[in-house]
This record gives C-alpha cells, structure tokens and sequence, in this order.
C-alpha cells in the first residue's frame, strides 16, 4: 500500500470524513438493517454539524493515504471510560491495517491521559466488527435494546495497561 498516515482531523478533512462515514454506513448496514437506520444514522452523526466539533476538541483520528481520508476514528468519554464512538474504514481499504492503526491511536491517546478502560458499541448483527475487537482484546459487557426498530447494540469494554505495566 502507498504511505499510510494515521493523524489528528483538521478542518479541511471534513468532507473526505463525510464521504468515509456515508460509503461505509451504506456498505456495513444496508445489508444487515436496511436503508431507515442508514438514513437516520447518517442525518444524525455524519453531518458537517455534527463531526465539526469533535474535530475541533481533537477526538477525531483520520487514515490518509495518498491524500484521500480512508478511515476516521473519533473517541470521547462515557463517565469514567474512553469511549469509541465511530471507526469507519472505508471498505476498499478492508484487511490492509487501517483499522488496527487507528484503534492503537485511540488506545495510545487513553493510556496517554491516564484512562484505564476503553468501551464501544456495535449494532447486533455486525459480525464482522465483532470479530475485529475480539481480536483486538475487547469482550462483551452488556446488551442495550435499540427499540422503535433500531438495532440493539452490543457493548465491549478492553482495559487497558499503560506501557510500564506492560511484560
Ligand atoms: C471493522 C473495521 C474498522 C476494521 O478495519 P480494517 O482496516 O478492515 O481492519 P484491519 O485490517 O486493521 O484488521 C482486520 C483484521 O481482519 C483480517 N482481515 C483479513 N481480510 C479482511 C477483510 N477483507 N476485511 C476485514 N478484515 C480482514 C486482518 O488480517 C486483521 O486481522 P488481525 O487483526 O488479526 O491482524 C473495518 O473493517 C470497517 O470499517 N468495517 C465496516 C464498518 C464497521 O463495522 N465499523 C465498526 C463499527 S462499530
């Protein structure tokens, strides 16, 4: 692969974040839930208004490579947790690393800051993430129901060792 780079979003990233969210929303989630849960979901977190702010607080991660944004990673905290709100490769850009890349950058950054555990959710069904984060260390806390047709979601939590802890 050309020259990956896994870094902090800038302004002018937006659009290409838009366009990772919107190709790979309507890939993963056509197939599992069908077209009303894309449609809601990408009205309501993949809009300019919507990632504008997290990219300016710095919880955005973005992969480029050859100037194209190909996967976003963007992080916040649920009380005491880091939590990963959205990794998105797109699906062109599948198996190559992409998503291992920004998953360690999001873990770095809650090890950095002193965060012991890492949380997330997948939408039940998405068997291919939820292979991805086993692997990656992550293990099944909870269920939440999605109700009014949504999908339920699957929670995982990873705890996390700082690098002096570390064998
Ligand atoms: C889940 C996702 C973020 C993973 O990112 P990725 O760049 O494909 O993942 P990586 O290449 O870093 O790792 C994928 C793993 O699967 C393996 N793999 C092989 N072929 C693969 C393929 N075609 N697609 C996905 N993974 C593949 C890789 O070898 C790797 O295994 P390892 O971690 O044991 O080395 C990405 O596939 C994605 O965006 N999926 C759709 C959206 C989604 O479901 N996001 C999660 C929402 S909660």
């Amino acid at each position: 692969m050309s020259d990956l780079e896994v870094r902090l979003a800038r302004g002018d990233d937006l659009a290409g974040i838009l366009s990772v969210g919107h190709r790979t929303w309507l890939a993963t989630y056509e197939p599992i839930t069908g077209p009303e849960y894309v449609a809601l979901g990408l009205a309501k977190w993949w809009t300019a208004d919507a990632v504008t702010p997290t990219i300016r607080s710095g919880r955005t991660l973005v992969a480029v490579v050859d100037d194209e944004v190909v996967g976003v990673a963007t992080h916040g905290m649920l009380g005491e947790d880091v939590v990963l709100w959205k990794l998105y490769v797109l699906p062109q850009h599948h198996g190559a690393g992409i998503g291992s890349r920004l998953l360690a950058a999001v873990e770095q950054h809650a090890v950095e800051h002193d965060h012991a555990r890492i949380v997330l959710s997948h939408i039940a069904g998405n068997d291919d993430a939820a292979r991805f984060y086993a692997r990656k260390g992550f293990t099944e806390t909870h269920r939440e129901e999605g109700g009014s047709g949504m999908p339920d979601q699957v929670w995982m939590a990873k705890t996390l060792t700082a690098p002096e802890e570390q064998a």
